[in-house]
């Protein structure tokens, strides 16, 4: 999928660009201050998919969470189509590492209250958050409760609930992490499909290089502390006919550049931990 296409003489991007100047985050403050992210400049074009690896706590969902718009980086700063982002809005949707589902909310309920919040007229919430339940292969069980679901089935209802009000950008933090290894593959599958069918930019986390090469357009490996980024590489894997990428003759080689950028800032943060 390219990210610009011709229409008469003009250049349409597609929208869903992202970009990070200078981008930096802190918790804390004083003498507690932890500086996990930056810098980080980064340019992502409009309908990318792209994947973020590294090591636990480098700081993969802080970005994200920045991105979200929940908290302000603490310097620099990343827009949305040209807009600085300073609060969460409809042009993203997030699915969490951690389920958040509402359990006392139906799977429909859900995705209705998300329609809700991003202002989506009360007469049309029904019928959408069916279409979008529907695209993520939830429509038989929109009347369940979500505790009833099953892994997969909840991070479908958690993406169907990301998809409410149609983001230009959708943030997913390891949302298969916790899944089988053949429930996982039927999602990667599904989200492919997903993406390919709505063109959205998706900013994906994994700790899974595989993963990574099965979806990404685009790999960056975040490391280093503060957190930022150790590698940055294009990918344009073929897919066979059950969308699986590994006969691609690249793959091996993507996939050692990509794990030797991890065991370089592993081997990095074990010589200069705290003795
Ligand atoms: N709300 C918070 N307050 C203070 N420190 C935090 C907060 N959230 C995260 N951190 C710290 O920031 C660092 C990065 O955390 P983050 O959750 O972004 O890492 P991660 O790459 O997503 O890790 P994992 O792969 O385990 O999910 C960690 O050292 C963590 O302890
Ligand atoms: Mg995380």
């Amino acid at each position: 999928m390219t990210n610009q296409h011709q229409h008469g003489d003009v250049v349409v991007t597609r929208p869903g660009a992202l970009r990070f100047a200078d981008v930096h985050h802190v918790y804390g403050q004083g003498a507690s201050a932890n500086p996990v992210l930056g810098p980080i400049d980064l340019t992502v074009p409009g309908g990318e998919f792209l994947c973020i690896v590294g090591a636990s706590g480098c700081g993969k969902s802080t970005l994200l969470r920045l991105i979200a718009g929940f908290a302000p980086p603490t310097q620099g700063s990343i827009e949305i189509d040209g807009r600085e982002i300073v609060a969460p809005g409809p042009d993203r949707g997030m699915v969490f590492q951690q389920p958040t589902l509402f359990p006392w909310r139906s799977v429909r309920g859900n995705v209705e209250l998300a329609l809700k919040l991003r202002g989506y007229p009360r007469d049309q919430r029904r019928a959408e958050a069916e279409r979008l339940l529907r695209q993520v292969g939830l429509g038989e069980a929109m009347d369940r409760r979500t505790y009833e679901l099953s892994g997969g089935m909840q991070q479908r209802c958690a993406t169907a609930r990301a998809l409410a009000g149609d983001p230009e950008v959708l943030l997913m933090d390891e949302p298969f992490g916790a899944l089988d290894a053949i429930t996982r593959e039927h999602m990667q599958q599904e989200l492919h499909a997903l993406w390919t069918a709505t063109g959205k930019t998706v900013v994906f986390v994994t700790h899974s290089v595989d993963e990574a090469l099965v979806l990404g357009t685009r790999a960056i490996v975040l490391g280093g502390r503060p957190g930022h980024v150790l590698l940055d590489l294009p990918l344009d894997l073929h897919r066979d006919a059950e969308g699986d990428t590994h006969h691609d003759a690249t793959y091996a080689d993507l996939r050692s550049q990509i794990a030797h950028a991890m065991d370089d800032d592993y081997q990095r943060s074990v010589r200069e931990a705290p003795r």
